[in-house]
């Protein structure tokens, strides 16, 4: 579709508004979703907002076939009756092949298209996916005067979608961000778990036994089945200028392992998480700020280098213009989050 990149930037419908040329650059550390076929939450959601830094209306998996439609109407209602101020609001709507597709992406836009920053969609596979969804919002979006262009965010979660991901990741300028599915994407490969995220104690590397004592116990390191996926997402969206996500982690009652899983996911690169419960809110809200010690150590690094160039040591460690760039990336989240967070703001000394 966009063979041409002096046209990548065009509206794809007279009357669209002109694509984005750059993402928005926000906190997004947790993407919290709510189902909004549940009335409890029309009440709710207001004292949600303020906490968290995306909030997401299910319309997908989890919510039961029947009530698909009143989780859309659901969605329309509080998204209308409520102010998000500077809190993000995401639909996940349903895939491509269901049955509610397409009414999901017409009645939402035609709704609340102006209060909607982002519309996740699952299983994609890959650039024509993406492709469809974006001709269809410029239709709309001309069609209901909408000015600001609705972003797309893909789960990764199919394995044909992973040996894909980099065209997805540049296949619109729409493209916001892409998240592991680690449970869709589990049954896709056939892999043999149960499991939503997270690790696995049978994935693992044993030492060899010893020679003079055969019988005695041999350590055993437990090995990451996400390493993979993560990295090619992690560089798939940095080519793109896009943001990479964890999803979600499906065992509530495991605070310390859902830690874990969202920390291996905050030092590859990825921006933030689902939390599918509230208590993972706070998991994320830790994970996804830089920890004030580093913040306060990358400026000393950014303060001694002046430039960047040359070399110096800093607390005994070699400090170049490759860590001064690291510094930087330090500072700017942590820039971003102390805007949000006036607690953080002053931990971080900024
Ligand atoms: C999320 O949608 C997943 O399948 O893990
Ligand atoms: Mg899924």
């Amino acid at each position: 579709m966009h063979s041409n990149p002096k046209t990548f930037y065009e509206p794809l419908a007279i009357g669209a508004p002109l694509p984005l040329k750059e993402i928005p650059a926000v906190p997004m550390r947790m993407i919290h979703f709510f189902d909004p076929s549940n009335a409890r939450m029309i009440d709710k959601i207001k004292d949600i907002i303020p906490t968290v830094d995306v909030l997401l209306g299910n319309l997908e998996d989890a919510v039961a076939s029947n009530n698909k439609i009143i989780a859309r109407e659901g969605l329309i209602k509080i998204a209308s009756a409520n102010d998000f101020q500077d809190t993000m609001l995401w639909t996940r709507i349903n895939s491509l092949d269901s049955p509610w597709f397409l009414d999901d992406v017409i009645s939402l836009v035609s709704t609340i298209g102006d209060k909607l920053d982002v519309i996740m969609l699952p299983k994609v596979n890959g650039p024509r996916d993406i492709q469809f969804l974006d001709q269809l919002l410029a239709q709309l979006e001309a069609k209901n005067n909408i000015k600001k262009p609705i972003m797309i965010h893909a789960i990764l979660e199919t394995a044909i979608g992973v040996a894909n991901v980099e065209s997805i990741a540049t296949s619109s300028p729409r493209m916001q961000g892409i998240s592991l599915g680690p449970a869709d994407l589990a049954a896709s490969r056939r892999m043999k778990t149960t499991r939503v995220g997270g690790g696995h104690p049978g994935y693992l590397v044993r030492n060899d036994p010893d020679k003079s004592n055969p019988e005695s116990s041999r350590q055993i390191a437990q090995q990451d089945l996400w390493h993979y996926t993560i990295a090619r997402m992690v560089d798939a969206c940095n080519i793109s200028g896009i943001y990479p996500f964890y999803g979600p982690f499906g065992d509530i009652g495991d605070q310390l392992a859902c830690e874990d899983q969202f920390r291996n996911a905050f030092l590859m690169g990825c921006v933030g998480a689902w939390s599918i419960h509230p208590s993972q809110i706070t998991i994320a809200k830790r994970v996804f700020s830089p920890p004030p010690e580093e913040v306060i150590f990358a400026k000393k690094i950014i303060n001694e280098m002046g430039d960047g160039s040359g070399v110096a040591m800093i607390d005994g460690k070699m400090q170049d213009d490759a860590t001064f760039k690291q510094a930087q990336v330090m500072i700017r989240t942590a820039e971003l989050i102390a805007k949000r967070d006036k607690d953080l703001a002053k931990l971080y000394k900024l």
